[in-house]
């Protein structure tokens, strides 16, 4: 067994482990990250796609935007489309921001990439099997290579997704859980198509929702809306494009070329925030705080978000001996946690079919989408909230 000790352990290699490990790197803040998958596993995982301008700014401000750049996808706009019209929500004109197509596993290419460049120290296949002691001498055990290690650091970082054993480790009695489950979720896949429109496409239909997304010129990602425990081996490929082109029919017409499917999964759809996130010296970041239903695309950012602030803490701490700012971590993440999870569950509720809806439910989605897409108020605010609201402290670059 190893004894290691460092300033900040990081548990979790995901987005939020990897981006806060970058970050510190470049104020001179020692850390370590414990991921318990392969790097393999980790750089090939399908998930959402879509970053906030803010997001993009903090990926190349800190030197690992290079290929987001070069081939990362930039949006003025998205469409929103019901009763067989589409309708464009333009971000440039009402905001004068944008966002940008990116996948997620090739944001956690980059950052190891660069961790590894630098040679800071990354384990995988690296499980973090128990937290001890967070309110003084905070411990992290892990299992590496067939056999236990111990970290000892000055603060351990939960970024250890939903499913990770940090959030657990806290007696149940010093966390408040909200939450939310919606009774559907997504079939998602990747398709080896190009895409059939250059901006996303968000569509309401009686059968259910359906996002048309991409991940590059050659290669579509597009969503339905189907039951939350659905036999996906139900769904052949070509039934799935027959779904896809019902819903996103227009009046004027609409081609959905199909394309062989790489890779089909469900996403389940779920709203959850735990409060506080901070604990002694243990703070929970990206979703092993909170989920959020994709639709607002908001939880990468989110995590991001919650990197940002606790930089600015441990920059505050260490180089000028300043808690404060650590200490306000949970207050300073939750303001805009909560209005993202406002913002994404209200765009979920706009845009899927909820069983036993009747006619009356219908036409209130349609009216709701048409008030959206024909008021200028209304656009605005939804196009302030996609693009990513601004933060509320000064940039870290
Ligand atoms: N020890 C080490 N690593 C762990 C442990 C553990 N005990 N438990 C979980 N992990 C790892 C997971 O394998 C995963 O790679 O923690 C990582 C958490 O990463 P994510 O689930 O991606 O969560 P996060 O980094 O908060 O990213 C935010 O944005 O698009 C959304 O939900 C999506 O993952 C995304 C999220
Ligand atoms: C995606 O491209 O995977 C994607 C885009 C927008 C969303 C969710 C997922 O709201």
């Amino acid at each position: 067994m190893s004894k290691l000790r460092t300033q900040v352990g990081i548990i979790g290699g995901g987005p939020a482990g990897l981006t806060l490990a970058h970050l510190l790197h470049l104020q001179g803040i020692e850390s370590i990250v414990l991921e318990r998958h392969s790097r393999e596993y980790v750089e090939t995982r399908v998930r959402a796609g879509v970053l906030e301008q803010g997001t993009v700014d903090i990926l190349c401000g800190s030197g690992v935007g290079e290929r987001l750049k070069r081939e990362g996808l930039e949006h003025q706009g998205v469409e929103l489309r019901f009763d067989g019209r589409g309708h464009r929500i333009d971000f440039q004109e009402l905001v004068g921001k944008s966002i940008t197509v990116y996948a997620q596993q090739e944001v956690v290419k980059d950052l190891i990439l660069a961790r590894l460049g630098y040679k800071a120290p990354t384990y995988f296949e690296a499980g973090a099997t128990r937290i001890e002691d967070y309110d003084a001498n905070p411990k992290i055990h892990f299992r590496w290579s067939d056999e236990d290690h111990e970290i000892a650091c000055d603060f351990i970082a939960g970024c250890d997704g939903f499913h990770g054993i940090c959030r657990p480790a806290v007696p149940s009695e010093q966390l408040q859980i909200h939450e939310r489950h919606y009774p559907f979720a997504w079939l998602g896949i990747l398709a080896q198509v190009a895409p059939a429109s250059h901006e996303l496409i968000y569509t309401y239909h009686q059968r259910g929702f359906s996002l048309l997304s991409m991940r590059s010129p050659e290669i579509s990602r597009l969503y339905l809306q189907c039951a939350p425990d659905e036999d996906i081996e139900k769904w052949s490929d070509e039934r799935i494009w027959d779904e896809l082109r019902t819903r996103m029919a227009k009046r004027e017409g609409f081609v959905l070329k199909d394309g062989p499917i790489m890779q089909k999964g469900l996403t389940p759809m779920r709203s959850f925030v735990a409060s506080p996130m901070q604990f002694g010296k243990l703070f929970l970041l990206g979703d092993a705080a909170h989920i959020v239903p994709p639709t607002g695309a908001k939880g990468l950012n989110l995590a991001v978000a919650d990197v940002r602030v606790l930089t600015r803490g441990l920059v505050e701490f260490y180089k000028r001996g300043n808690r404060e700012a650590l200490e306000q971590y949970t207050e300073r993440c939750l303001r805009r946690v909560w209005k993202c999870e406002r913002f994404s569950s209200w765009m979920t509720s706009m845009l899927h079919r909820f069983p036993q809806e009747d006619s009356f439910s219908h036409h209130i989605h349609v009216a709701e989408l048409d008030y959206v897409t024909s008021s200028r108020a209304a656009s605005t605010a939804l196009a302030e909230n996609y693009v990513g609201l601004p933060f509320d402290t000064p940039e870290l670059f």
